[in-house]
């Protein structure tokens, strides 16, 4: 029998390599674990949509801690992904409440694909 499948909103990575954990990578990790599971964002809550995963680099070393989400695109078909630098708790939890929401994401300290493109 297959493991249980939780569909999700969305899949949020925290960078965990070297350069980040320097900046306190660790630390914001745990921090939006706790948040999510206190206010039930966590997948596997009741309500919950949202999976939170330690990555290796993601290539922003000298901006982090560095972030990105993959999550279904709310305009279609297809994924959208959105990357962040220098991220510190509170913008990672308005990341988290937007892709929980459906919302558009924020903008500040965001790079990469240009959304509009
Ligand atoms: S160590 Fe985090 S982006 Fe490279």
């Amino acid at each position: 029998m297959p493991p249980k499948f939780f569909p999700t909103h969305g899949h949020l990575l925290v960078c965990q390599g070297p350069n980040c954990q320097a900046r306190g990578s660790a630390l914001l990790h745990k921090a939006l674990w706790n948040h999510l599971e206190r206010q039930s964002l966590a997948y596997y809550k009741r309500g919950g949509t949202l999976r939170l995963t330690e990555s290796g680099c993601l290539g922003a070393c000298s901006y982090g801690p560095a972030l990105c989400v993959y999550r279904p695109d709310p305009g279609g078909a297809g994924l959208e992904e959105a990357w962040y630098a220098a991220v510190d708790f509170p913008l990672a939890a308005r990341v988290a409440q937007a892709t929980h929401d459906r919302a558009p994401l924020p903008a500040e300290h965001r790079y990469g694909p240009d959304p509009d493109a």
